[in-house]
C-alpha cells in the first residue's frame, strides 16, 4: 500500500475541544519525555479530520511536541491506522489472511467491493465507503472479520456483510461483534464450563 502524505489545502489546528484533550495527554508523560504523546495527538488529529491524517496536521503536532517534522512523518506513515489520504465515512478493512480466507473473505471482500463499486482505497461515490484488504486482524477465532472505522464484525458471511452495508447505507446504526450471536470467542453452541469434582 502506497502510504505518500497528503496536503488538505490549509492550516491544521486543535479544536478548542480538542486542545483540551491535547493538554491533557502532554500532561501524562514525564516532561522530558512529552514526545512520546506523538500517537494518540496523531490519532485525536486524524479524528478532528473526519478520518484522515492531513501532512499539515501531522506537522502541527510535530511543532506542539517540539519534535522536526520528519520523525513525525516517520511515525505518521508506519502505522498503517493512520490514514494518510481523505476516505469514505466508512473504512471497510476486509481482513483475508488465511484463516478468514479459509472460511469465506473472498465473498465478503466481493460484497464490499461492490457496494462501494470504485478501486481499492478510493471513495465510493455516495462518499460513504472505502475498501482495503488487509491482514490478520487479530480476530480469527470469529472469521471472517471486517473492522468498519473502529469496530469489528465478525462471523460474517457475504449476505451479512450486505445487509450491514445497507443498513449503513439507510443511516441505520449496526451492532458491532458477532453477526451469528455468538459471546465473544466463545464456541458456536456457547461457553463450556468444566464438571466440578463430586
Ligand atoms: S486471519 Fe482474519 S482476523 Fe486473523
Amino acid at each position: 500500500m502506497k502510504r505518500t502524505l497528503t496536503s488538505q489545502g490549509k492550516p491544521f489546528t486543535f479544536s478548542p475541544k480538542n486542545q483540551k484533550k491535547v493538554t491533557e495527554i502532554i500532561s501524562q508523560y514525564p516532561v522530558t519525555r512529552q514526545a512520546s504523546a506523538i500517537l494518540p495527538l496523531l490519532d485525536l488529529a486524524q479524528r478532528q479530520a473526519e478520518g484522515w491524517l492531513p501532512q499539515e496536521a501531522i506537522e502541527h503536532v510535530a511543532e506542539l511536541l517540539k519534535i522536526s517534522p520528519i520523525r513525525a512523518y516517520e511515525i505518521a506513515t508506519f502505522y498503517t491506522m493512520f490514514n494518510l489520504s481523505p476516505r469514505g465515512k466508512y473504512l471497510l478493512q476486509v481482513c483475508t489472511t488465511t484463516p478468514c480466507q479459509l472460511v469465506g473473505s473472498d465473498e465478503i471482500l466481493q460484497a464490499c467491493n461492490q457496494t462501494a463499486d470504485v478501486e481499492q482505497g478510493e471513495i465510493s461515490k455516495d462518499g460513504l465507503f472505502t475498501v482495503f484488504e488487509v491482514e490478520c486482524l487479530g480476530a480469527c477465532v470469529n472469521a471472517p472479520v471486517v473492522q468498519i472505522n473502529d469496530d469489528y464484525f465478525e462471523d460474517l458471511n457475504a449476505e451479512r456483510m450486505l445487509n450491514i452495508l445497507n443498513d449503513l447505507k439507510l443511516g441505520k446504526q449496526v451492532k458491532p461483534g458477532s453477526t451469528i450471536g455468538r459471546q465473544c470467542s466463545a464456541a458456536y453452541e456457547g461457553p463450556h464450563h468444566e464438571k466440578e469434582d463430586v
